[in-house]
C-alpha cells in the first residue's frame, strides 16, 4: 500500500522494513496497528501527531482511530521524554509502601515535576499502575529495568548512578 502522507520526521530505513513485514502478517492490515506503533516509538522514543496521521494513513484508518489507541494504552506516549525513563508504581501495594515519597525523591533527585523532561535531560518521572511485583513494593521501573524494595537511599543510589551513565543535556 503506498502511502499519501508525508512525515517531516524521518523513521530509520530498518523500521520502513519493519512496518513493511508487519502488514501482510493479519488478515485485515488495520490489525497491525498495534506492532506498527511500537515499532514507530522504539524508533523515536514516542509517537507525535504527524507519525499518528501517517500510521493511519498506511492503515487505512482516520487519525483519531489511531489516536485513540495511542492514548488508552499507557505504554504508547505522544511526547518526548527524557533519556531514561523512571516509572514509579502507585497502586495498592506500592501506594501503602511509600510511592509517593518515592516519586517525589525521584523528583528531588533531578529537581523536576511529573510527567515532564527533567531541566538537565536525563529523566522524565511518571507514575505507572501495576507493575507486576507487588510482593517486593515499592517499586519503580528505570527504561526496562525494575528496581525493588525501593528506600530513600535505593533511589538516590539509582539516581547517582543515573547520573554517572547519562550526560546531561545541559552544562554543568
Ligand atoms: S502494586 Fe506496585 S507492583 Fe503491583
Amino acid at each position: 500500500m503506498s502511502t499519501q502522507v508525508k512525515m517531516s520526521i524521518q523513521l530509520k530505513d530498518e523500521t520502513l522494513r519493519e512496518i513493511e513485514a508487519v502488514i501482510p502478517r493479519y488478515p485485515q492490515s488495520r490489525s497491525a496497528l498495534m506492532p506498527i506503533l511500537h515499532a514507530v516509538q522504539a524508533d523515536l522514543g514516542h509517537i507525535p501527531l504527524e507519525a499518528q496521521e501517517w500510521v493511519a494513513d498506511k492503515l487505512g484508518l482516520t487519525p483519531i482511530q489511531v489516536r485513540e489507541v495511542v492514548t488508552f494504552y499507557p505504554y504508547y506516549r505522544e511526547h518526548p521524554i527524557g533519556k531514561r525513563y523512571i516509572r514509579v508504581c502507585r497502586t495498592l501495594s506500592c501506594a501503602l509502601n511509600g510511592a509517593y515519597k518515592i516519586c517525589d525523591h525521584f523528583k528531588r533527585e533531578f529537581d523536576t515535576d511529573l510527567n515532564v523532561i527533567s531541566p538537565d535531560g536525563r529523566v522524565t518521572v511518571e507514575f505507572a499502575e501495576c507493575l507486576a511485583s507487588c510482593g517486593t513494593a515499592p517499586v519503580a521501573m528505570v527504561d526496562d529495568d525494575l528496581y525493588e524494595n525501593l528506600t530513600e537511599e535505593k533511589v538516590v543510589e539509582i539516581c547517582n548512578r543515573i547520573k554517572q551513565e547519562t550526560p546531561s543535556s545541559t552544562q554543568e
